[in-house]
This record gives structure tokens, C-alpha cells and sequence, in this order.
């Protein structure tokens, strides 16, 4: 039997792009996924967009409704930037602004905490057309917005998250060219961009001390977390060192953005690797980059594992026909718990799962009904590791789900589900599926049925 905390967040996550529609609406400025999707880039899967997508915007009343019958303990979901200040900077919408102050007063009044992510990788085009994050006046860009948003919102919310993910919109985004803004940069503009992106981190965390005491505050990376071949101290321990690495290359990697931000330093093997090449920064910089934070947080899907003696072979594909989702990522519940306890012990913080869900090929079945028992299986198997974590002394203090409803997965489209709730796209109807009552059940015994 499973102990959760009496206070655990259970949660289940969103973001803005993928879920609220309404790209133009009530005076939104455009973001990179508006502006250089609609140039037609033929980037992303099937010539689709996030125009309207689950219109959250419009349907969030109904929407929270349903948060509440499922139980939800706390919701995370993103700002539009573009949406609260349409050029980036500068002249506020206050239309935007209302609409987050309004979803929270119902989140708030329904007994669910507000979970915000400032930065989900919807940089307002205003800014790209003058660098993006590029430009070393990005901090003071991202300072301004964190500045509106959280005198806006203080007072409703205590949980906040910076930035969602470096890794990924840098690496997809900037490196890989596969995400908005689609570029490929070299390694010395990905160190300007680098220095950009923590400095504007701690910006923003001096920003939301001020204007919301008492906040708790964390950013939301990813990275690969690289499970041991059994449970032996050499084997946890060699799974360990190739997490905390360069591995699966620098931009993607854990310390890469963790080292800096929760140590105040560059990663050991970024020294040796780039030498003088490495971004500068001065005492200040580093105060201010690693101010402290309240909780690592985490998303989390996959684990990597070692399937050859060669410790460089580390791959998600662990074996021929080894299990997968429809996005073709490795089922590895035990990622949860490794996860947890390599955070934990380097960083020495409470660690937040901030991701963590399946993705399938759901559809309303005869019955009129969305049956995932796929889905409930992985949830299942992948929260009884959070609980190993708990019962080990790791303190978890929440957890959530990836998606609360099916949405736009960037360059993929519509074309895998990762919903709690399922959403059909032509008359936005919402079916809570199998797995949503499930994790109502989940939720209601405080994680006892697990
Ligand atoms: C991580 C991202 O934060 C989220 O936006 C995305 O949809 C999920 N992973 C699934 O790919």
C-alpha cells in the first residue's frame, strides 16, 4: 500500500499553443507558432496549425468543470506571452490578462491551485523578427513579461514555473530546426543563446519573489534520465554518471541548463568540452542565475537504457519489439523512480513531476465511450515508481499528467492523443476517457489504489 502525501499536487498539464486556440482573438499578438506556421514551412505533420485546436479560450468554464468532477488537485498550464503583451513588450492586453485572472478565479474557487509556466516555447514574433533570444536584451524582455504577468496574477497563484523545457525548444527549435522558429545555430550562437535563457530565468525569479511572497518557484526541464541494466550500485551508479553527462548531446542534456541554474556552474564535462568557447559569466551573473529555487521539477517519459556493454549505446529503442507508444517512445516505468533519485540526490531539492503521459491512437469506440486501458496501464506503472521514490525517502511532492486533453503536438500535429480527455476536433466535443476517471480514482484515495 502506496503512501502519497495528504498535500500532494495532483495534477494533469497543458500549454498554451496546444490547447487555447484563439490565435488572433481580442487583440492576441502572434507568436512563432502563429506567424511561421501559417508561412506554410510544411514543418509540421498533415499542413496543420494551432488556430483553433481544443479552443480552450473560449471553452476553459466548461473545460474547468470537468477538471473538478475528475478531482484535479492543481492544474498547470502556460501563458500566451503574445496574448498579455501582443508585441513582447510594451502595450498590454488587457483582454488577455482578464482571461488568465478569470481561469484562475474558477480554478481557484472549484479547490484547484493554479500551476503556471511562464515560457512553453510561444516566443512573440515581434521579438523573433529582432533575434529572439538572440538578442541580449531577451532577459529584460522576459523580466517585463514575467513583471505583468505575476502582478496580474499574484495572489492566485503560489506555483510558477519559468521555463518550460530548454532542451527541447533550443534543441528542436534552434539546433535541429524540426520547431518553431525551425533555425539550425552553430555551437557559438547556442552559447549566446544559452546565456540569454539563464539569465532570463533568474530575472523572472527575481521578479516573481518581489511581486508574489510566498511563491514557490522552479523551472520545468527534461533531458534524458538513463536507467541502470539492474539493480546493482556499480550499474545505478555508471546510469547515473551517463545522466548527469553530455549525453545525448549538450543542448539536450540535464546539466547542461541544471548544473547553472541549481549550482550556480558549468557542467564539468561543458569545461573540458568547449574551454573558451564556453559563455562567460561574471560573479553577478552567476548569483543571479542560481538564486534558489523551491523544487526540481521534471518531465518525464522515457527512460534511455544500455543495450550493449559500450556505455556510449544508450538508446531509447531498447530491444527489437520492445514496448512503445504511438509516438514510438519506450515504455520504461522505472525512469520515474531513477529520475527522482538522481535529481534528488544531486540537487537536493523536492522534486515536482511536472509531465509525464502516453501517447495512443484513441477514438469513440461503439459504445460512445473512449476505452485506454493502455494508457491506465502506464499511468498505473508509472506512478507506483513515484511511490518507490516516496517510500525510499525522496521527497515527490506532486505529480502531472501529460495531457489533460488530446491537443496540438507541435510538429506532429493532431496525430497522436496524449489526453486524459478526449477532444473531437470538428465539434469540440469533450469525452473524459477511461484513464480520466481512473486517475479520479487515483486522486480520491490520496494514490491508496495504486
Ligand atoms: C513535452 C512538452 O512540454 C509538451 O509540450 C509536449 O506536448 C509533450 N512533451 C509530449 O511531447
Amino acid at each position: 500500500m502506496t503512501t502519497f502525501p495528504k498535500d500532494f499536487l495532483w495534477s494533469a498539464s497543458t500549454a498554451a499553443t496546444q490547447i487555447e486556440g484563439g490565435w488572433n482573438a481580442d487583440g492576441k499578438g502572434e507568436s512563432i507558432w502563429d506567424t511561421l506556421v501559417h508561412d506554410g514551412t510544411g514543418k509540421i505533420a498533415h499542413g496543420e496549425n494551432s488556430d483553433t485546436s481544443i479552443d480552450f479560450y473560449h471553452r476553459w468554464r466548461e473545460d474547468v468543470a470537468l477538471m473538478k468532477q475528475m478531482g484535479l488537485k492543481a492544474y498547470r498550464f502556460s501563458i500566451s506571452w503574445s496574448r498579455v503583451l501582443p508585441e513582447g513588450i510594451g502595450k498590454v492586453n488587457e483582454a488577455g490578462i482578464r482571461f488568465y485572472q478569470d481561469l484562475c478565479d474558477e480554478l481557484l474557487k472549484n479547490g484547484i491551485q493554479p500551476l503556471v509556466t511562464l515560457y512553453h516555447w510561444d516566443l512573440p514574433t515581434a521579438l523573433y523578427r529582432q533575434g529572439g533570444w538572440k538578442n541580449p536584451a531577451s532577459p529584460d524582455w522576459f523580466a517585463e513579461y514575467a513583471d505583468v504577468v505575476s502582478r496580474a496574477l499574484a495572489g492566485r497563484v503560489r506555483y510558477w514555473l519559468t521555463f518550460n523545457e530548454p532542451q527541447m525548444f533550443c534543441g528542436l527549435g534552434l539546433v535541429a530546426g524540426v520547431h518553431a522558429p525551425f533555425e539550425h545555430n552553430d555551437d557559438v550562437a547556442m552559447m549566446d543563446i544559452t546565456k540569454h535563457i539563464l539569465l532570463a530565468h533568474g530575472r523572472a525569479v527575481q521578479v516573481l519573489r518581489k511581486n508574489c511572497p510566498g511563491a514557490k518557484v522552479g523551472m520545468a526541464p527534461t533531458g534524458d534520465c538513463c536507467l541502470p541494466k539492474d539493480d546493482s550500485p556499480e550499474e545505478v551508479e555508471k546510469a547515473r554518471q551517463k545522466s548527469l553527462s553530455e549525453y545525448p548531446g549538450y543542448i539536450m542534456s540535464n546539466t547542461w541548463w541544471a548544473d547553472p541554474v541549481f549550482l550556480g556552474q558549468y557542467p564539468a564535462w561543458a569545461k573540458e568540452k568547449f574551454g573558451d568557447l564556453l559563455y562567460p559569466m561574471t560573479a553577478e551573473e552567476w548569483t543571479l542565475v542560481s538564486q534558489p529555487l523551491d523544487f526540481y521539477a521534471y518531465n518525464c517519459y522515457q527512460g534511455t537504457v544500455d543495450i550493449v556493454p559500450d556505455p556510449s549505446k544508450y538508446d531509447a529503442y531498447a530491444y527489437q519489439g520492445s514496448p512503445q507508444t504511438a509516438a514510438a517512445w519506450n515504455i520504461t516505468p522505472k525512469v520515474l523512480y531513477y529520475a527522482s533519485k538522481f535529481w534528488f540526490e544531486r540537487y537536493h531539492l523536492p522534486i515536482l513531476i511536472t509531465e509525464n503521459g502516453y501517447s495512443g491512437l484513441d477514438c469513440v469506440m461503439l459504445d460512445g465511450k473512449v476505452h485506454d486501458p493502455q494508457r491506465i496501464d502506464f499511468l498505473h506503472r508509472y506512478l507506483r515508481e513515484v511511490a518507490h521514490a516516496i517510500a525510499d525517502g525522496i521527497p515527490v511532492i506532486g505529480y502531472s499528467v501529460w495531457s489533460l486533453f488530446d491537443n496540438f503536438e507541435w510538429a506532429a500535429g493532431y496525430s497522436c492523443r496524449y489526453g486524459l480527455i478526449y477532444v473531437d476536433y470538428p465539434t469540440q466535443q469533450r469525452i473524459v476517457k477511461d484513464s480520466g476517471w481512473w486517475y479520479r480514482d487515483v486522486i480520491a484515495s490520496d494514490g491508496g489504489c495504486l
